[in-house]
């Protein structure tokens, strides 16, 4: 069996008041569609069909690197008529999810359930909800679905019922190429309702499976800024359940976002303020302080992060100390027990074990040994106005505050810069190099007298 998808993302999101279309809105960081196509991926699709309308270009601009077809709709004639669309590219047999890029957070293991749910023909996802309002309502008869009915459509009893139509179903091909043709659009909104396939089905004598999602957002669609920040909140709390769950102690569960993949070893603990961004992984131990924002990095074992990090592309080692308000900029590789004070910014630089750099420092392109001491205030100047070059610093090397290292250059081992120099050529191991004017005393030397 093939398992294929759908996605209807023609809508233009009038209400979000943009210029992007809705489908391209992010949450956690993310475009909302990708969050559909990601699951997509992770259920092992075999194909995705994407109905696109305004704003297509940018559309495929976004997700480029996708594997999807993309299928316009031209005028937005109704869910029935979008799926139509989808037709030409799909087979004759297997099954398709039917889902929405504004609809971003079903989960994998929802579709799942919904996909093994579909042994007759369809299955549908549907909940009970306190206001049905505006929503498809469910109708049974013994149980049994024997049709959806739309707001607009509906008596006053039907108007009544609290299961409602999330819009996202699993359908056999089959039976999409059988009644999409066939849908109508005599009804209050002169629409060709996708939801009609049910009632054709059921006249089939196909039976309808229903299941319920396991959390309420992951039906939630979103149509203007309020629902995007609601669920956003409700997207971000969940996640930090989960790693309550797993260990993690949050200091306020309501402010830490997640816009990625945070995954935590034993016991870390998490400020206020904080904010995580793609892939980020964090040792058991690590404490990561208030206000720090952390993208794409590595964290080892016992490291604490102190307040205002920004920390990004980074490999930490365990027992490290970083900050407060310190930037690490990509491919900061740190070693075991480096310590990173505050103002100090670092950018493709090692720093080998127990190395230190304490105080407003500036290391780049640069590639720092074991147990060496940079003072405070000490530059790389790794840039010439063209090209950048590379500042070697061997183990046990002290580097005296306020110096300027003028790359390429190399400091040796155990090789000690006194404070102010400005180096621009090599320093040998071992020793003392100093590169600066001697200090003088003028003797009879005054100061100035205010002229009159
Ligand atoms: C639809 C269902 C309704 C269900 C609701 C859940 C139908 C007829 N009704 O409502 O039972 O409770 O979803 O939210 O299917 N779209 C297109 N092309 C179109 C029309 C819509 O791509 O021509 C896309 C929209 O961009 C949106 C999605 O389909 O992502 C749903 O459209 P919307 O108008 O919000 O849903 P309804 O038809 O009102
Ligand atoms: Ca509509």
């Amino acid at each position: 069996m093939t398992l294929h998808t759908i996605i209807l993302a023609a809508g233009k999101g009038t209400r979000m008041k943009s210029t992007r279309p809705k489908v391209l809105q992010t949450l956690a960081g993310k475009p909302l569609v990708r969050h559909v196509l990601d699951t997509c991926a992770a259920i092992g699709a075999d194909s995705t069909v994407l109905i696109y309308g305004f704003g297509g270009q940018m559309v495929k601009q976004a997700l480029a690197g996708y594997d999807i077809i993309f299928a316009e709709q031209t005028e937005q004639l109704g869910t029935g008529d979008a799926v139509k669309v989808a037709l030409p590219h799909l087979p004759t047999t297997g099954k398709s999810l039917i889902l929405y890029g504004d609809v971003p957070l079903t989960t994998e293991n929802t579709l799942k359930q919904l996909v093994a749910a579909n042994t007759a023909g369809i299955s549908m996802l549907t909940l009970e909800v306190d206001n049905p309002f505006g929503l498809g309502r469910i109708i049974r008869k013994n149980e049994q679905v024997i049709a959806i009915v739309e707001q607009k459509d509906a008596t006053d009893a039907q108007k009544a019922i609290k299961e409602i139509n999330s819009g996202i179903y699993c359908v056999d091909n089959a039976l999409l190429h059988k009644y999409l043709p066939c849908l109508t659009n005599d009804n209050a909104q002169g629409e060709y309702y996708l939801t009609d396939i049910v009632k054709l089905a059921v006249a089939d004598g196909v039976e309808i499976a229903t299941i319920s999602p396991e959390f309420d957002f992951e039906i939630e669609g979103v149509n203007d800024r309020i629902q995007l920040a609601n669920l956003e909140r409700h997207y971000q709390a969940h996640q930090i359940r989960t790693l309550q769950h797993a260990g993690v102690q949050f200091a306020d569960p309501d402010r830490v976002d997640i816009r990625g993949r945070l995954r935590c070893g034993q016991d870390v603990f998490i400020d206020i303020n904080t904010i995580f961004i793609g892939e980020v992984s964090l040792g058991d131990g690590v404490q990561i302080d208030a206000g720090t924002i952390i993208t794409d990095s590595t964290i080892g074992n016992a490291t604490h992060i102190k307040p205002y990090c920004v920390i990004d592309g980074s490999n930490i080692g365990s027992d490290a100390s970083i900050g407060p308000f310190a930037h690490l900029r990509p491919q900061t590789l740190l070693a075991d027990n480096v310590k990173i004070g505050n103002f100090v910014e670092t950018k493709k630089t090692t720093l080998g074990q127990g190395s230190k750099i304490n105080h407003l420092s500036y290391a780049g392109d640069s590639e720092i040994g074991r147990e060496v001491n940079i003072g405070a205030g000490v530059i790389t100047c790794n840039y010439d106005g063209v090209n950048k070059s590379r500042t070697i610093i061997g183990d046990g090397a002290f580097v005296g505050s306020n110096s300027s290292l003028v790359a390429p250059v190399n400091i040796g081992n155990n090789a000690t810069i006194g404070a102010g120099s400005v180096i621009t050529k090599d320093a040998a191991d071992d020793k003392l190099t100093l590169a600066r004017s001697q200090q003088v005393t003028i003797d009879n030397w005054h100061r100035p007298t205010k002229k009159t």
